[in-house]
Parts: structure tokens; C-alpha cells; sequence
């Protein structure tokens, strides 16, 4: 048993900044954040929540399907930046398109989780748990920025992106994931600290901070190895991918990604310059952008592979 795409969508917040509108702000400037990132504007909420663009990318991905959202039995939702500890962002989307059917849960793998949703869809569509199954990769990573710190935030971006899948016995679909919780620190964020009865600390919450190189060595290692693993388990070749799809979080990691995997660079479609890293919404988001520009056909093979906090990584092979 393996599933297919049946429609995607995606959503990004109406207010866009560019480099140089950060540069208004703070010591920065478009040469440097576009010379080492690729990244020339992303976007940010400004009315948007995590559940509201999660919605909205939902409804334009139940369009794109041709199918009603009752028909829906899960919804997966994968972020690092829910609105709420409970109620779930998946119960939340539940809510807001009428899936009265679907067991709804989030899961947070950071910039792997929409690989990490849609390998546990594969996972529950096998075990014949479940049939018509919506992804949702979803951040507002803008809340979770040190605004002070110049060399992350000006590197990040909102934003949601959905698919949903069928069980399907004729595709083929192969994955590979991972994860190193003793590199964790190289990436952080900071949830509620313990502040009880017993225990005072009104310290401010701690910001994302990351170590640039460590994640950038981490990531040029990790892709090309998890893609060959994916690839060797499907029997296919890299010759015959029409896309590799890639967390885009900067332009450099994909080109030495493409170096590695000896693959042309058009075959790594790239919109990080105008959406930045938006974390589990970075594959979704692309994957809706080359559905609706017509650059999949039925049977195409493609892999999408995500790589982030945690650490952790995560490929998937499948066919269109
Ligand atoms: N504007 C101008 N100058 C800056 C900025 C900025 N926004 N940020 C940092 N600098 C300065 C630093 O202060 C430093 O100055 P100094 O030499 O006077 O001390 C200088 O630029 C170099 O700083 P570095 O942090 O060493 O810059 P580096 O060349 O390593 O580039 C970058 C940083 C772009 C983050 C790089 O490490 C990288 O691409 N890492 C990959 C990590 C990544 O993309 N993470 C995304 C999130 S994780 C994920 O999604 C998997």
C-alpha cells in the first residue's frame, strides 16, 4: 500500500518584507542576506495565526482534491509554532473546514515535520488506519524570532502549505528519516519555562538561536545520503527524478546538495527568495506552487526531503 497527492495548497500572509525593509531596522542589508541565503523577502503575519493560515491553505487543498472535507478520516498538522497548547492547530482546522470525521493531531519535527506527516499518512495508510488523510505543515515563526538577532531572524519567514493523499496500491512510495537528539542544541527554541508554586522564574523566554555552520554541515551531509537511501529502496536512479524538492532554508545548501547528488540545479525548484524558511511549511508551500504552475504530471517521481531542528531529516520518493 503506498498513497498518492490528490490536491495541495498553500498560504502565505498578505504582508511581505524584503531585505531591504529589514535593513530599515536593523544592521543588515540585502547583499549580505542574499549573497550567503538566497533570501531576498519573505513573509509575515500580521493578522494571520497559526491556525487561521493552516485553515486556509486547508480549504484551497479540499479544492484543488475535488473532494468534501467530510470525507477526510485525519488531519495532520506539523508545526513548531502552534496558537495554542490544546486544542491541537489540527483540531483547530478541523474545526474551521467541517472535517467532523477526521482524528486530528499535531506533531512537531521543526523543518522535517511535513515529511514526518506525511511518512506517519503512509504509515497509517498501510496499516488500513487510514484512507483520505490532509498534511499540513504550518509556522509563525516571526513570534518565535529574537528580532535582536540579526543573523537568524532576518533568515526566516510565515506561512502554510497543505496536501492531501489517498491510499493507493498502484504507486510506489519509498522514505527514509532520522534524527540526532544529541546535536539538538545546535537549533533551539525555548518552550514555557517551570514557573509553580514551588518555583519563581519570570525570565524572559528564550528566542530561536541557532549555530549557522553546525546546521549548515549537518545539512549538506544528510541530504544527499537520506535521497540515495530513498532512491536505492525505490530502485530508481537520480537520472530519472524530475524534482528533488528540499526544505528550503538557504540557496547554498541546495546548490551543495545538487553538487553532491550530481543533478542539475534546475531540477531543485527554489522559492526561499521570496518565502524565506518557513520551517514545516517549506515543502508543502513549494510542492503547491509547482502543482499550480502545471510542472507535475500524473507519474512524475519526485523526492521532497526535509531537514532541521531536532536534528532531524526525512525523504520521501513518490510518484505523481
Ligand atoms: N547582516 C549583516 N551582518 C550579519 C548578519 C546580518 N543579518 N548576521 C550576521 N552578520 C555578521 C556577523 O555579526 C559576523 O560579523 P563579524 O565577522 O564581524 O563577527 C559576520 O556577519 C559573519 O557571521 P556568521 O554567523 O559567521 O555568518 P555565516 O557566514 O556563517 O552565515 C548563515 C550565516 C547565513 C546563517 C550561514 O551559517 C548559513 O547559511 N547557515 C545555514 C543554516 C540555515 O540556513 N539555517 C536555517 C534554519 S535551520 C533549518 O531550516 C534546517
Amino acid at each position: 500500500m503506498a498513497v498518492k497527492i490528490l490536491g495541495t495548497g498553500s498560504f502565505l500572509p498578505e504582508k511581505r518584507v524584503t531585505n531591504d525593509d529589514l535593513a530599515q531596522v536593523m544592521d543588515t542589508s540585502d547583499e549580505w542576506i542574499s549573497s550567503r541565503t538566497g533570501i531576498r523577502a519573505r513573509h509575515i503575519s500580521v493578522e494571520e495565526t497559526t491556525s487561521s493560515m493552516a485553515v486556509k491553505a486547508a480549504k484551497i487543498a479540499l479544492e484543488d482534491a475535488k473532494i468534501a472535507p467530510e470525507e477526510l478520516d485525519h488531519i495532520f498538522v506539523a508545526t513548531l509554532s502552534a496558537d495554542h497548547a490544546t486544542p491541537s492547530t489540527a483540531c483547530q482546522v478541523q474545526k474551521g473546514i467541517g472535517a467532523e470525521n477526521a482524528v486530528c493531531m499535531d506533531l512537531n519535527a521543526a523543518c522535517s515535520g511535513f515529511i514526518f506527516g506525511l511518512q506517519t499518512a503512509l504509515a497509517y495508510a498501510k496499516a488500513g488506519m487510514g484512507k483520505k488523510m490532509m498534511i499540513i505543515g504550518v509556522e509563525t515563526l516571526s513570534k518565535l524570532m529574537d528580532w535582536k538577532d540579526r543573523s537568524t531572524c532576518v533568515l526566516f519567514g510565515d506561512g502554510a502549505g497543505c496536501a492531501i493523499v489517498e491510499a493507493d496500491e498502484t504507486r510506489k512510495v519509498m522514505i527514509d528519516a532520522g534524527s540526532k537528539g544529541n546535536m539538538g542544541d545546535v537549533l533551539t527554541c525555548e518552550e514555557r519555562h517551570l514557573n509553580n508554586l514551588l518555583v519563581k522564574d519570570d525570565s524572559p523566554m528564550q528566542q530561536v538561536a541557532m549555530n549557522g555552520q553546525a546546521v549548515f554541515k549537518f545539512a549538506v551531509r544528510i541530504i544527499p545520503k537520506s535521497i540515495h537511501k530513498v532512491l536505492e529502496a525505490a530502485e530508481v536512479s537520480e537520472e530519472e527524478i524530475k524534482y528533488f524538492v528540499l526544505h528550503q532554508a538557504n540557496r547554498r545548501i541546495i546548490e551543495a546538495a545538487a553538487k553532491r547528488l550530481k543533478e542539475p540545479i534546475e531540477k531543485f525548484p527554489i522559492n526561499l527568495d521570496q518565502c524565506a524558511n518557513t520551517s514545516s511549511a517549506t515543502v508543502p508551500i513549494l510542492l503547491d506552487e509547482m502543482n499550480k504552475k502545471g510542472m507535475l504530471e500524473p507519474g512524475d517521481k519526485i523526492v521532497l526531503c526535509g531537514f532541521g531542528g531536532g536534528l532531524t531529516w526525512g525523504s520521501v520518493y513518490l510518484e505523481w
